[in-house]
């Protein structure tokens, strides 16, 4: 028996290898940094799908479907909105996904893809008590998500920023909420049943719920002065570094240098928190390899994440639902993989509870 199924190959894939010695991310052929910060959300998009989608995959086709989808799910908005009262972001976009119907005729990896954002604007404009706005079907998704928030267009620094970021998180292997939809997609439960279970365990801190947390510890920090006292006090209470660890990097996560570059061309004028988030990082690596000599410990994306989404001016809540705006491609792609082999996962336990002889 492997303790979370560590080392446990659990199917072949053509979408991504993540190589946690060398610390590489490859992405269909490609490293991760020839494909972040250089291609577009739907560039990325029909990588990810090409010959695996029922439907073409070419960049016209999919930048057409998603701006049409987003027009779709937005009229949906008025049955949805009544029902994610009430709900922090995360639960709310829960919910909002679990609404979809199995029988709307939107192909499904372009409604769940589309819903996203529009159901992340809603939540974000609901919650300031301002009125939702339409999608523009001409503009990418990233593009689109940062206007219906704010209700003008943002500048197009800030565009790429989100897109690279998106971009970095598309896809990352058998992680746990690609994983979670796998076995959802091989019960033949179908794509919406999946992405919203692959949701579920995307939220929680030791996956996707991380980048919050990673504001929340660097203001309980609050100063330079306290860095290195705080760490201390958290390790000897055996709580963890929240950005820090990974199962399979043994060495940096790729994406964190990618998205700290990412911060850096958008702080133009200085970013008091990275400059101190900088230092929080170094000490934090010098206290883990104290503490955990045997375990590597670095930087994951995580961290790196918290700082790009803060600086877009996204409040911490919606971070994790930012994640899964990405994440869903990747999620979708690998459905639509497992349905190819046509095999349920379903894996064996030990019993070990009492039994009457
Ligand atoms: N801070 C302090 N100690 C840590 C950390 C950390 N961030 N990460 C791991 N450790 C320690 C554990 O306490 C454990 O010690 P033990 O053997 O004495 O019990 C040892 O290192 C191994 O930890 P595991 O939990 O077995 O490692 P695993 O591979 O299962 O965990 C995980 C990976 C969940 C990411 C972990 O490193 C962690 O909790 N990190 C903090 C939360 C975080 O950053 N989450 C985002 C992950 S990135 C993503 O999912 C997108």
């Amino acid at each position: 028996m492997n303790d979370g199924l560590a080392g446990v190959v659990a199917a072949e894939t053509i979408l991504s290898e993540v190589d946690g010695e060398r610390g590489q991310l490859i992405i269909r052929g490609y490293r991760l940094d020839e494909l972040a910060g250089k291609v577009s959300f739907e560039a990325a998009t029909a990588l990810l799908w090409q010959d695996l989608a029922p439907t073409p995959t070419t960049l016209e086709t999919v930048s057409e479907a998603l701006g049409q989808a987003r027009l779709k799910v937005f009229q949906h908005l008025p049955v949805i909105i009544p029902r994610i009262a009430g709900l922090n972001p995360t639960e709310a976009l829960r919910a909002a996904l679990a609404s979809l119907s199995d029988r709307d005729e939107t192909p499904h990896h372009y409604l769940v893809s589309a819903a996203i954002p529009v159901f992340i604007a809603a939540i974000a404009r609901i919650q300031q008590g301002e009125t939702v706005i339409e999608p523009d079907k001409n503009l990418s998704q990233p593009a689109d998500l940062l206007r219906m928030m704010r209700g003008k267009r943002a500048s197009s620094d800030e565009e790429y920023a989100l897109t690279a970021y998106l971009v970095t998180v598309m896809e990352h292997g058998m992680n746990a909420s690609t994983f979670t939809a796998r076995v959802i997609a091989a019960t033949q439960a179908g794509i919406i049943s999946s992405v919203v279970g692959a949701l579920c365990a995307l939220k929680g801190p030791l996956h996707g719920g991380a980048p919050g947390p990673v504001l929340d510890m660097l203001d309980a920090i609050g100063n330079r002065d306290n860095i290195n006292n705080w760490i201390k006090v958290q390790l000897a209470e055996g709580k963890r570094l929240i950005g820090f660890g990974h199962r399979i990097y043994r060495v940096r996560d790729p994406r964190a240098d990618i998205l700290k570059n990412v911060v850096k061309r958008l702080s133009k004028t200085g970013n008091v928190r990275l400059i101190f988030a900088e230092e929080v990082e170094q000490a934090a690596l010098q206290a883990l390899k104290a503490h955990k000599p045997d375990r590597p410990l670095h930087t994951n994306v995580e961290f790196y994440t918290a700082l790009v989404l803060d600086v877009l001016g996204f409040a911490r809540e919606m971070f994790t639902p930012l994640f899964a705006m990405g994440r869903v491609i990747g999620w979708t792609a690998h459905i639509f993989e497992q349905a190819r082999t046509g095999k349920l996962i379903r894996p064996e336990s030990i019993y070990i509870g009492p039994r009457k002889e």
